[in-house]
């Protein structure tokens, strides 16, 4: 069946649609609803139906004769560690480290959150969560400590697993410092932290008051997987909302299941035993979907990269990994692309490597830009296809269906949308655009499995942010138009999150911070375009009155301030004082103007300006400070 009868008939009956797609993974028992609505109204998926995802990804591929097949390529650069598990080796920890959080007393619907960085004992970690149903909420290892203890506060762990440190190209971070701190900071008092020892960094964890991962491991039995409901959560993923407080998106067990093996086979034209490489961190939600789950619930060998596209040791990075572990489908973000066109723009270190193997290229995460694709269109010469997702769909809503149909490829459009979702354009007042123009990306109502059922612990926030704003549909936050043919573009946020290297943050968080300056006034942080990591974010400050700090001291004081608190990936490098910032009569500071105007892009003064004046104020000011388009 083509994409158009596919998608057709998963937008007009979608519980039919799914049921059969339900069929595709194993259940312990079979649900009893394919789509019902919770107490709170919102939808779920297979309700009554009980799984248990690390079955899926490793038990039953073992049973299935896979045990002696690769699970994960282990690839560390960094720290020139290079291992293979076997579904069987991977089954094996998992079972046991599952029986160490059973000892620790963690049950099913528990916490565990996860700060660790990019080896094989994170996935272990993660799929002993799913084994005993507890639910973990891993943390990206770029973020600091006030971060991590937002989330602890939120999800209320019991437990903490992380690891004695992580490597940033040739630099050690030591994480127990991080870990300590952020427990001190949160309110929610967790019962254990395990930590697992690296080779090349021992930590004293009765100093910390921790637990050493290798001694409970070696005290441990195996335990078998527990039978969980479709709709319980697997697990929270945080991410970055308009507010300083970070949103934990849940995801469900049965949803996921069915929604990731169905994007291996009808997106990215995987079959069980091929070899995907996201080279992303299981951080983030590319990491959970296409590191961890979705691979192995295929049965597909995964690729776990601890390292950069450069610099670790060269822009051959990518080239070398996939010739190593001969990899099908490959997925990054722009930036990585853009990193290694910066470095080496001939793509000479490709001729070292036999890449064959590598079938499609996959991006996604932030913008790409048309000619990052076109370079790597050319060099590749395979389809390099830009899709388009967010840590609340868990996986693509628009793409170009490899698995199903591959179309022309229209560099600057993520796609058509994917079977599931119904996606609109819509204007302020929820009305349907006609194509070409450009409003809200909404999506009708119910979203397919898969997607966000709810905020963790905050079901008005969901509906707030998420539905309230065009009723009967979910609001994605992005800006974008379709065109004749039904390819859509996305233009970019609508509110004032922002996408640093595919890092998504929240400036509303990063003004909270400078805000608390002694010397500042006021403040406005808007992302800006930048030609490596595609935003860069800036501070525009307003002084206190009779402050004496020299613009230096103050920019310096900010960056350190942001970087303490959010971490090194919020990039925050610039802080610039201004006189005023252009606001509304009612006082809304006007950041989409400012944006704009960096940007080089062409933008309308609203008529409730308080005074035009302070735009010619804000142009001289950038154009001789060299931000914005003079910065690239
Ligand atoms: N732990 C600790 N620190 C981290 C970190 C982690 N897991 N990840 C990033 N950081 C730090 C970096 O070391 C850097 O610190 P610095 O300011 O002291 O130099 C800072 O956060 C900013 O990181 P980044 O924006 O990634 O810049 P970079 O110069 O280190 O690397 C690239 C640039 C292009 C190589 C890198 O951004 C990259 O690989 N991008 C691909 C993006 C990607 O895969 N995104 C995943 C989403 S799908
Ligand atoms: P995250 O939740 O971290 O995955 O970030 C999701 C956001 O990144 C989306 O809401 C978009 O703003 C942006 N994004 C992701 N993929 C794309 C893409 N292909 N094109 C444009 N923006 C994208």
């Amino acid at each position: 069946m083509q994409y158009d009868a596919i998608y057709h008939h998963s937008v007009t009956e979608p519980e039919a649609f799914w049921a059969a797609q339900a069929g595709a993974i194993s259940w312990f028992q079979a649900p009893q609803q394919i789509l019902s609505q919770d107490d709170q109204g919102f939808y779920r998926w297979f309700a009554g139906g009980m799984l248990n995802t690390c079955y899926l990804a490793l038990d039953q591929q073992v049973a299935e004769g896979r045990g002696d097949q690769v699970a994960i390529y282990y690839d560390s650069p960094v720290t020139q560690s290079f291992e293979q598990y076997t579904y069987q080796d991977l089954l094996s920890a998992t079972a046991r480290f599952a029986g160490v959080l059973r000892n620790l007393g963690v049950e099913k619907g528990d916490r565990v959150i996860i700060y660790m960085p990019m080896i094989p004992q994170v996935m272990v970690a993660m799929l002993a969560c799913a084994r005993i149903g507890a639910v973990h909420s891993v943390v990206f290892g770029g973020f600091a400590a006030h971060e991590l203890a937002l989330r602890i506060d939120d999800a209320k762990p019991k437990v903490l697993l992380t690891a004695s440190a992580g490597v940033e190209f040739d630099r050690i971070i030591p994480y127990a410092p991080i870990v300590a701190a952020g427990i001190e900071e949160a309110h929610h008092k967790i019962e254990k932290v395990v930590l697992f020892q690296r080779w090349f960094k021992q930590v004293d964890v009765e100093a910390f008051g921790f637990l050493d991962w290798a001694q409970l491991n070696a005290q441990a039995q195996p335990i078998d997987c527990v039978p969980v409901a479709a709709t319980d959560p697997l697990y929270i993923l945080y991410t970055s909302g308009t507010t300083g407080k970070p949103k934990g998106i849940v995801r469900d067990n049965g949803g996921h299941a069915v929604a990731l093996r169905f994007s291996m086979q009808y997106i990215y034209g995987v079959k069980p035993g091929d070899v995907f490489w996201a080279a992303s961190d299981v951080g983030w939600v590319v990491g959970h979907s296409y590191i961890t789950y979705a691979p192995l619930i295929t049965g597909c060998s995964t690729v776990l990269y601890e390292g950069k596209p450069v610099r670790t040791p060269d822009a051959g990075a990518f080239w070398r990994v996939i010739d190593d572990y001969k990899v099908n489908v490959f997925f990054t973000a722009p930036t990585g692309f853009r990193a290694l066109r910066k470095e080496d723009p001939d793509g000479l270190l490709k001729q070292k490597y036999n890449i064959e193997s590598l079938r499609l290229l996959f991006l996604a995460g932030e913008r790409c830009d048309v000619a990052t694709l076109e370079w790597a269109r050319a060099l590749l010469g395979i389809p390099v296809i830009d899709h388009w997702w967010q840590t609340e769909s868990g996986w693509p809503m628009l793409a170009n269906p490899a698995g199903i149909e591959l179309f022309p490829i229209k560099p600057g459009s993520a796609g058509k949308p994917v079977p599931g979702f119904n996606i609109h354009i819509l204007d302020e007042g929820g009305h349907e655009l006609p194509n070409g123009s450009e409003g809200a990306v909404a999506v009708k109502l119910p979203l397919p499995p898969g997607c966000l059922p709810t905020l963790w612990g905050n079901p008005d926030r969901f509906r707030a942010g998420y539905l309230d704003p065009f009723p009967g549909y979910y609001f994605s936050g992005d800006g974008g138009y379709k065109d004749a043919e039904g390819y859509v573009y996305i233009t970019g946020r609508m509110d004032d999150v922002i996408n640093v290297a595919g890092h998504r943050l929240s400036t509303a968080e990063m003004e909270e911070i400078v805000a608390a300056h002694p010397d500042v006034a006021e403040c406005a942080v808007v992302g800006i375009e930048e030609a490596l990591k595609g935003q860069q974010p800036v501070g525009f400050v307003v002084l206190k009155s009779g402050t004496h700090i020299s613009d230096a001291d103050l920019e310096s004081d900010l960056v350190k301030m942001v970087r303490e608190k959010i971490g090194p990936i919020a990039c925050f490098r610039r802080a610039v004082v201004v006189k005023r910032l252009p606001k509304t009569r009612s006082g809304k500071i006007l950041r989409k103007i400012m944006r704009n105007m960096a940007d080089g892009k062409d933008f309308a003064p609203p008529s409730t300006i308080e005074d035009i004046t302070v735009l010619d104020e804000m142009r001289d000011l950038m154009g001789e400070l060299h931000i914005g388009v003079a910065f690239r």
